[in-house]
């Protein structure tokens, strides 16, 4: 079957690719760099022709309100409107949990992309997961300086190729609407994370500082709350995994 995805050079993207093909599917990705461009739509409608499914996990890295809102709207409706109109059967978005109760600008984007997906004529299915093992290595990237400030508090975050194999059945199973949170198998701290990582090799080192965040991010926000799907990798069996 042919299935589109949206972002799929990404961290989490290229696993949904890699997990697809393993899967006999026929995966087509859409990013820049293959030609696509969600927010201009240039290339939109080739791609999807004769796609039955689409995944997006596409992503801008911006701690800007007004720039993740104006990236996840403009692609979220440029790419619900060329579903719509491939025919396209499910459109399945990849969130994150706790963007309704932690008050982050990149989070206001995710929010408006999953009122267009709601909103929108192809039936649909949203996974909130929590933080990748990668997060730290993304969060500490865009952070400069010598002493890298991250926000206070726990998540529970897991495995970005566990993320990819769980969207890929929540794919293959048609739309569910909001599908239960998936979250990893235990709580760590963001800054406990990014030490680790650069003991590893996989961060520049610097003192890892970590202060409270108003807005939720340092009180649990982050976490799931529901008993919904758990991954099973730690973050300490992912870092063994690694060879940076
Ligand atoms: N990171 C986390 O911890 C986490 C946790 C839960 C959920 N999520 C969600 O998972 C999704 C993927 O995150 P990620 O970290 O895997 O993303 P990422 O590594 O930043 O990858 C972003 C992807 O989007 C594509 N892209 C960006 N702008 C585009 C455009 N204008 N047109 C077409 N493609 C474009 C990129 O390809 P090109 O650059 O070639 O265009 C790339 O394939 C995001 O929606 C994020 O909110 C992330």
């Amino acid at each position: 079957m042919k299935i589109a995805v949206a972002g799929g050079t990404g961290v989490v993207g290229r696993h949904v690719v890699d997990t697809l093909r393993a899967r006999g599917h026929e995966p087509v990705v859409l990013s820049r760099g293959r030609g696509v461009d969600l927010l201009s739509g240039s290339g939109l409608d080739a791609a999807l022709t004769g796609a039955e499914i689409v995944v997006d996990v596409s992503n801008v890295t911006t701690t800007s309100r007004s720039v993740a809102v104006g990236f996840f709207d403009r692609a979220g409706r440029n790419l619900s409107e060329a579903a719509r109109r491939a025919g396209v059967r499910h459109l399945v978005t990849l969130s994150i949990v706790g963007i309704d109760r932690v008050r982050l600008g990149y989070y206001t984007g995710k929010l408006r992309q999953e009122e267009i997906v709601r909103a929108g004529a192809v039936p649909w299915t949203i996974l909130r997961a929590t933080q990748f093992h990668e997060f730290a290595g993304q969060f500490l990237s865009g952070v400069p300086g010598p002493i890298a400030l991250l926000p206070s508090g726990q998540g529970q975050p897991v495995a970005a190729r566990e993320v990819a194999d769980h969207l890929v059945g929540l794919a293959l199973g048609g739309p569910g609407r909001m599908a239960p949170e998936l979250a990893g198998p235990q709580l760590e701290s963001l800054a406990d994370m990014a030490r680790r990582l650069m003991a590893a090799g996989g961060a520049r080192k610097r003192p890892v500082l970590p202060v409270y965040f108003p807005g939720g991010m340092s009180s649990g926000g982050p976490l799931p709350t529901g008993p919904g799907p758990r991954g099973t990798q730690t973050f300490a069996d992912w870092l063994k995994e690694r060879h940076f």
